[in-house]
C-alpha cells in the first residue's frame, strides 16, 4: 500500500497547560493537587456555577420565544453593547460619542484572533505582517501562536517581570517602548497579569500611556479576568478606561470564561475604540469579512446569558456579588499560604504571594523545583512556577505549604 499523505506531518507538542491537567488525572496519589488548571474551583476543590448563571440559565430554557436561528455575523447586539459597558464604563466618553463597536466572539482568544488577523490585513498599510507585534516577557503563551498564526512575522517581548523583586520591571517594559518603531503593537493585560500576578499601578500605567502616545504605539488590550483582580469590575477596568479617556484609538478583547465560569461556552467580545463613528463603521465591516470564514457567526448560550445578566440590574448585582465571591477566595488562599509558609521558615520571602493579584501567583519556584514538586509531591504547577489560588483549599493548604518548603530548602 502507499505511504499515507500525512506520512510528513511532524507531531506537535502537546498545549503544557492541558498536559499538566492530564498528568495530574493519571496520578493515583491521594494527595494529589492541581495547581497548573486556569480555572475557578471550590474550596472542596470543584468547578463552580455561578448562581446567577444557573438562574438565568433556567430563565433561558424557560422563554419560549427563543429559538436557535443563526445569530448576525457580528452577534447578538445586546451582548454586544452590554459586555463593551462593562469594559468602558457607563460613563465612556466613547461610548456617548458613538465610536466603538464591537465583534462576539469565541472567548478570549477569538477575540485576539479576530484583532489580530484585522490588525494583519489592515493596521500600518495593508498586509503589514512586518509590524512588530511585543508581547510581555513572559505571558499568556498563547498570545505569541496568536500573533504568528494571523501572520505576524516580527513577534518580540518587551519587559514586565523583574525576578530579582519578583515584580514589575517598569523601567525594562518603558525602555522597550521608547525603542520600539512607531506603531508597533502592544499586547497589553487589562488587569490580573497571567502568569505574574502583577499590575502596573494607575501612576505607572500614565507612564506607560504617555509613552504609548509619543510614540504611537497600538494598544491591543486583553481583558480575561475583569473582576478577578481586585473583586471590584470598575476598579480591574481602570487601565482601558484610562486610556480610552487619553484619546487612544485601541481594542479590547474581553473573556467571559472566568469572571461568569462560562468556560466551555466560549463567550467573548473584541470592543473597537475609533475617532468616530465612520472608522469604526469600516473596521466592523472588516471584521464581519474575517467572522465569516473563521466561523461564520457564534453561539449564541453564553451570549444570551452574559447579555440577560448584564441588562438587569438585579442580576448584575447578584454577578457582582458571585466575582467577589470568587476574587474573595483567593485573597483568602493568598494569605494563608503565605502565612504558612512565613510560619515555616521557608527561605525567601513570600509576601509577594499577597501582593501579586488574580488567579495566579508566581512562586519564585524554579524548574527544577516544580519537577520535585511534581514528581515526589504529586502537586501540579506550571514549569514557570506559576500556581492557580483556586487549586488550594483549607484541605490541602499545610501539605502544599509543606512541600514548598521542602523543595525550596531541598533543591536549589
Ligand atoms: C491572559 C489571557 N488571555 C486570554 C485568555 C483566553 O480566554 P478564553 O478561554 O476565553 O479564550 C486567557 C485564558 O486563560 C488568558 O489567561
Amino acid at each position: 500500500m502507499a505511504a499515507s499523505i500525512f506520512a510528513a506531518v511532524p507531531r506537535a507538542p502537546p498545549v503544557a497547560v492541558f498536559k499538566l491537567t492530564a498528568d495530574f488525572r493519571e496520578d493515583g496519589d491521594a494527595r494529589k493537587v492541581n495547581l497548573g488548571v486556569g480555572a475557578y474551583r471550590t474550596d472542596e476543590g470543584q468547578p463552580w456555577v455561578l448562581p446567577v448563571v444557573r438562574k438565568v440559565e433556567q430563565m433561558i430554557a424557560n422563554d419560549a420565544s427563543l429559538n436557535h436561528e443563526y445569530l448576525p455575523i457580528l452577534g447578538l447586539p445586546e451582548f454586544r453593547a452590554n459586555a463593551s459597558r462593562i469594559a468602558l464604563g457607563d460613563d465612556s466618553p466613547a461610548i456617548k460619542e458613538n465610536r466603538i463597536g464591537s465583534v462576539q466572539s469565541l472567548g478570549g482568544t477569538g477575540a485576539l484572533r479576530i484583532g489580530a488577523e484585522f490588525l494583519r490585513r489592515w493596521y500600518n498599510g495593508n498586509n503589514n505582517t512586518a509590524t512588530p507585534v511585543y508581547i510581555s516577557s513572559p505571558s499568556w503563551e498563547n498570545h505569541n501562536s496568536v500573533f504568528v498564526d494571523a501572520g505576524f512575522k516580527d513577534i518580540r517581548t518587551y519587559h514586565y517581570w523583574d525576578a530579582a523583586k519578583r515584580g514589575l520591571d517598569l523601567h525594562g517594559l518603558l525602555d522597550d517602548m521608547e525603542k520600539a518603531p512607531e506603531f508597533s503593537i502592544f499586547i497589553l493585560h487589562a488587569c490580573a497579569h497571567n502568569p505574574t500576578g502583577t499590575d502596573p499601578t494607575p501612576d505607572e500605567w500614565k507612564q506607560i500611556a504617555a509613552v504609548m502616545k509619543r510614540r504611537f504605539l497600538f494598544p491591543f488590550f486583553d481583558s480575561a479576568y475583569q473582576g478577578f483582580a481586585s473583586g471590584s469590575l470598575d476598579k480591574d477596568a481602570w487601565a482601558v478606561r484610562y486610556f480610552v479617556s487619553e484619546g487612544f484609538e485601541l481594542f479590547c478583547a474581553q473573556s467571559f470564561s472566568k469572571n461568569f465560569g462560562l468556560y466551555n461556552e466560549r463567550v467573548g467580545n473584541l470592543t473597537v475604540v475609533g475617532k468616530d463613528a465612520d472608522n469604526v463603521q469600516r473596521v466592523l465591516s472588516q471584521m464581519e469579512k474575517i467572522v465569516r470564514t473563521t466561523w461564520s457567526n457564534p453561539p449564541s448560550q453564553g451570549a444570551r446569558i452574559v447579555a440577560t445578566t448584564l441588562a438587569s440590574p438585579q442580576l448584575f448585582a447578584e454577578w457582582k456579588d458571585n466575582v467577589k465571591t470568587m476574587a474573595d477566595r483567593v485573597l483568602l488562599m493568598r494569605s494563608e499560604l503565605r502565612s504558612r509558609l512565613e510560619s515555616l521558615g521557608t527561605p525567601g520571602t513570600w509576601n509577594h504571594i499577597t501582593e501579586q493579584i488574580g488567579m495566579f501567583s508566581f512562586t519564585g519556584l524554579n524548574p527544577k523545583q516544580v519537577e520535585y514538586m511534581i514528581k515526589e509531591k504529586h502537586i501540579y504547577l506550571m514549569a514557570s512556577g506559576r500556581i492557580n489560588m483556586c487549586g488550594l483549599t483549607t484541605k490541602n493548604l499545610d501539605y502544599v505549604a509543606k512541600s514548598i518548603h521542602e523543595a525550596v530548602t531541598k533543591i536549589q
